[in-house]
């Protein structure tokens, strides 16, 4: 289907979703929100793709945030609805049951740092600024930034960003654990191109199991999480692709998973 503000491409088993409004700095208003909802959906049940890499169109920004022109006019009642769709959306990467790969250049601010942060993989270059801005109009985040901030990067970190506002390099996002790689701009697309080459050609229900395990697992005491890590651990076994793995090791051959 043809998108209005998003490009969608494949290589082999792995798609990217960008958001392509460069205009306005990919900033995400509730048509983009909607399409972004059935890209992902669309990715999540299509068993051909295996990861997802989410970019924004252009050099200045993966997403400078939510759209404040349409917010600007939002009644409370409005305010809601956006805030419940912008986080089913991030729920709906963060859950997706495939890796999800934030390609991050330029500004991700305010919903742009609350998509990337629903990722499992965020991979900035050295230019990007991050930042939850929101204060600086009045507001405070709304597609679950308080709370994925806070899981990511601790309280401290939470509360400075979110109550200062200010935009930090993403040497310092890296530091606080907010993004797992920083690049020379000139090889970002070489370094996501890689960890997405990586992933597609590894083992689908084992990656789905680990996203299962910790993410589930970092929502619940450490006995059920682990009692969780174990049922998921158990059901790998039944996979062609864990006896796979395990005979390609003992035969020294590479394994080729099939997602069974
Ligand atoms: N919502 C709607 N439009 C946005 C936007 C947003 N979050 N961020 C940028 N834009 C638009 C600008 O209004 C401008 O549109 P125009 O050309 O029609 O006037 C266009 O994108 C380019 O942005 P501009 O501000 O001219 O670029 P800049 O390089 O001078 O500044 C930023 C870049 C990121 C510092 C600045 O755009 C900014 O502060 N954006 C808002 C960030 C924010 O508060 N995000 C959280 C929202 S909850």
């Amino acid at each position: 289907m043809a998108y209005r503000n998003l490009e969608i491409a494949n290589r082999g088993a792995v798609r990217t979703i960008t958001v392509n409004r460069p205009d306005k700095l990919n900033a995400l208003n509730r048509e983009t929100l909607n399409e972004l909802t059935l890209a992902f959906t669309q990715a999540a049940q299509d068993d051909d793709v295996r990861v997802v890499v989410l970019a924004g169109a252009g050099e200045k920004a993966f997403v400078a945030g939510a759209d404040i022109a349409e917010m600007n006019g939002y009644t409370p009642v409005q305010a809601q609805g956006f805030s419940r769709a912008g986080q089913r959306l991030m729920s709906l990467v963060e859950r997706l049951g495939k890796p999800v790969i934030a390609r991050i250049q330029g500004f991700a601010l305010g919903g742009g740092m609350e998509l990337a942060m629903c990722c499992h993989l965020r991979v900035a270059s050295e230019k990007a600024k991050f930042g939850q801005p929101e204060i600086n109009l009045g507001l405070i985040p709304g597609f679950g930034g308080t709370q994925r901030l806070l899981r990511l990067a601790g309280r401290g970190a939470a509360l400075e960003l979110c109550l200062l506002g200010g935009p930090i390099s993403a040497q310092r996002a890296y530091e606080l654990g907010v993004v797992t790689r920083v690049v020379a701009p000139e090889a970002l697309d070489e370094t996501v191109n890689a960890m997405a080459d990586q992933l597609a050609a590894s083992a689908p229900l084992a990656a789905a199991g680990i996203l299962d395990a910790i993410l589930q697992g970092g929502e619940t005491a450490i006995d059920q999480g682990l009692e969780f890590e174990t049922q998921a651990f158990a059901l790998a076994f039944s996979t062609e692709d864990m006896r796979e793995g395990t005979t390609a090791f003992l035969e020294k051959r590479k394994a080729a998973f099939k997602g069974r």
